[in-house]
C-alpha cells in the first residue's frame, strides 16, 4: 500500500492509513504469487467480506502486505473500484 500510495498509483485509496479499518486498498494477487505471501490474518479476512469491489479468492489488503526482497517482482491488480 504504501508503495503504490508513494508512487502516485491511482485505485489505492488507503483511507485507514494502513491500520487494517477500510478495505480500501484492496488488491487481486497474481496466482503465481499466492503461496508466496504471508498468511491473512482474522483482520483483513473480515474486511475483505466489506471490500466495495467482488471479493476473489486472490484477494489481499495490500496494507497488509508487508514488502520483502522476496517479494520483488510481485504482480498486483486493482479492483474497479475501492469504495
Ligand atoms: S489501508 Fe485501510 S485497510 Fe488497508
Amino acid at each position: 500500500m504504501l508503495a503504490a500510495t508513494s508512487h502516485g498509483i491511482d485505485g489505492i485509496l488507503a483511507e485507514c492509513g494502513g491500520n487494517a479499518m477500510c478495505a480500501t486498498c484492496h488488491v487481486y494477487v497474481d496466482e503465481s504469487w499466492l503461496g508466496r505471501l504471508p498468511a491473512m490474518g482474522s483482520e483483513e479476512d473480515a474486511l475483505l467480506d466489506g471490500a466495495a469491489a467482488e471479493r476473489r479468492p486472490t484477494s489481499r489488503l495490500s496494507c497488509q502486505i508487508k514488502l520483502t526482497p522476496d517479494l520483488d517482482g510481485l504482480v498486483l491488480r486493482l479492483p474497479d473500484r475501492q469504495v
